[in-house]
C-alpha cells in the first residue's frame, strides 16, 4: 500500500524563496502579499484568531503566531534577537507551516525570514494606503537594518513615496540601505539625526531594534497630518514612541489583544481608545478623519498576514514549479500500523523503497521537483 499522497508536505527552503522572490520580482511579491492581506483581512470574523505565544529570555524572544479559517491552519516560528547581527545571525529569523484543518495534515513548510520582511512591509504599505493623507511623497526611514529596503519598497509602489529620509544610529546601515536602493527611482537624504529625517516628512517609519523602551519620536517632532508606521515596537519592554505621541494620535492596530501586550500600545491605559484596521478594510470604519490628524499603525505583526504569505508563496511556487515534496509526517503505509512502518523497508513519500542515502545537493533536489 502506498502512503497516503494528502499526508506529503510541500518544502520550500531559503534558497527556494530567494528563487521564488528573483523570478517573481520583488515588487510582484510585496503587491502579491497585500494583496493577499487585505483580502484576508476583510474575512478576519472568519478567523480563529489568538495573540501569539511568547517565550522571553534577555537575549530576545520566540514566538509561535497560529490562525486558522475553516479549510486552512497556518503558524509561524519567528524570533527576535536585536544583538544576533553582532554574532553573524539576522534579528528575525522564521519558518511556517499550512495545513489542512479537515485532516491536519501540514502541506506546507516554508521559510519565512524574507517573507517576513516582504509581509512585514506590505502590512505597512497597506495600512498607509488607508491612513495616509492622500499625495504624500515624503518618508522619514528611521532604523535602516534588515526589514528597512522592504520597507521603502512597499511604499513606493503602494503607498506613492518617492523621497525618503534616512537615520540610523549606525552609519554603515544607512549606507548600505543607500547602496542597495540605487536605481529604484526613490531620492535618499540620509540624516544625522531622528528630528531632521522627520521633519518635513508626510509619513515616518520606525523600523529599530533595541531590546528597551526607547523613545524614538517625542511629540515635538511630530507635524499635523502625518502618519506614524511604528514597526519596531513589538514585544514587552520594546517600544519607539514617547506615550504622548499616541495620546495625540488615532491609532489602528492589527489584533487589538496582541497589541495591548506587545505593540507601542502597552504604554497606555486599558481604556485607551484605538481601531483594529481590518475594521477600516472592510469599510466599518472611515479611518482618517481629517487632513490635520495625526494616524499611527502601531505594527506588531499578526499571524494573519503570514497565512496570507503562506498562501502567496505555495501559489507561486507552485506556478513556477519551485520547491519539493518532502516526507515529513507520511510514509507510513498502513496508518493504524504505525508500528509495522519500522519493520518492513523504509518507503519515501510516494511509498516506493527508499535509497539508503538521500543526496540533499541542489542538483538533487531539482530531480524532485514540485510541479503538479
Ligand atoms: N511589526 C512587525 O511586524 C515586525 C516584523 C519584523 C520585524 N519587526 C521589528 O522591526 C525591527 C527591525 O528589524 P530588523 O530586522 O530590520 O532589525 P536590524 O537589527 O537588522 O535593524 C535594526 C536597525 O535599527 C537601528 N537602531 C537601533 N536603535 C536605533 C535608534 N535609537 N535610532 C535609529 N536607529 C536605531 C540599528 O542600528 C539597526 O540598523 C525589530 O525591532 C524587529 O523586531 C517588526
Amino acid at each position: 500500500m502506498s502512503a497516503h499522497p494528502h499526508a506529503t508536505t510541500v518544502f520550500l527552503s531559503a534558497s527556494d524563496v530567494i528563487r521564488l522572490v528573483r523570478q517573481h520580482g520583488l515588487p510582484a511579491c510585496i503587491a502579491g502579499v497585500a494583496q493577499r492581506i487585505e483580502r484576508d483581512f476583510r474575512r478576519w470574523p472568519l478567523f480563529v484568531k489568538s495573540a501569539r505565544i511568547a517565550s522571553h529570555s534577555e537575549t530576545g524572544v520566540i514566538e509561535l503566531m497560529p490562525i486558522a479559517d475553516a479549510s486552512e491552519f497556518s503558524f509561524k516560528y519567528v524570533n527576535g534577537h536585536p544583538g544576533n547581527t553582532r554574532s553573524g545571525l539576522p534579528t528575525v529569523m522564521a519558518f511556517g507551516v499550512l495545513a489542512d484543518v479537515a485532516t491536519g495534515a501540514p502541506r506546507f513548510l516554508s521559510e519565512l525570514t524574507l517573507t517576513t520582511a516582504i509581509r512585514t512591509a506590505a502590512m505597512s504599505a497597506l495600512a498607509a494606503s488607508r491612513l495616509a493623507r492622500p499625495g504624500g511623497t515624503r518618508m522619514a526611514l528611521i532604523g535602516n537594518g534588515a526589514q528597512s529596503e522592504f520597507q521603502a519598497l512597499a511604499f513606493r509602489d503602494l503607498a506613492g513615496v518617492r523621497e525618503l529620509r534616512l537615520f540610523d544610529i549606525d552609519p554603515r546601515a544607512t549606507a548600505k540601505l543607500m547602496s542597495n536602493l540605487q536605481g529604484e527611482g526613490l531620492v535618499l537624504r540620509p540624516c544625522a539625526s531622528a528630528g531632521e529625517a522627520v521633519h518635513g516628512a508626510d509619513i515616518v517609519t520606525t523600523v529599530t531594534a533595541d531590546k528597551a523602551c526607547a523613545t524614538i519620536l517625542t511629540p515635538a517632532m511630530i507635524e499635523a497630518g502625518m502618519h506614524i508606521n511604528a514597526v519596531g515596537g513589538d514585544s514587552p519592554g520594546k517600544t519607539e514612541l514617547h506615550p504622548d505621541v499616541l495620546r495625540a494620535a488615532a491609532v489602528f492596530v492589527e489584533f487589538e489583544p496582541q497589541s495591548r501586550i506587545e505593540g507601542d500600545l502597552q504604554q497606555m491605559p486599558a481604556d485607551f481608545a484605538v481601531t483594529e484596521f481590518w475594521q477600516v478594510l472592510a469599510g466599518a470604519h472611515p479611518g482618517r478623519a481629517s487632513a490635520a490628524q495625526v494616524t499611527v499603525f502601531d505594527s506588531v505583526g499578526f499571524a494573519l498576514e503570514d497565512y496570507s504569505a503562506l498562501t502567496f508563496l505555495r501559489d507561486t511556487a507552485l506556478a513556477l514549479g519551485i520547491g519539493e515534496r518532502i516526507d515529513l509526517v507520511g510514509g507510513v503505509p498502513d496508518p493504524k500500523n504505525l508500528f509495522g512502518a519500522l519493520r518492513g523497508p523504509a518507503t519515501n513519500v510516494a511509498g516506493s523503497p527508499r535509497q539508503a542515502s538521500r543526496p540533499a545537493t541542489p542538483a538533487a533536489l531539482a530531480r524532485e521537483p514540485l510541479a503538479g
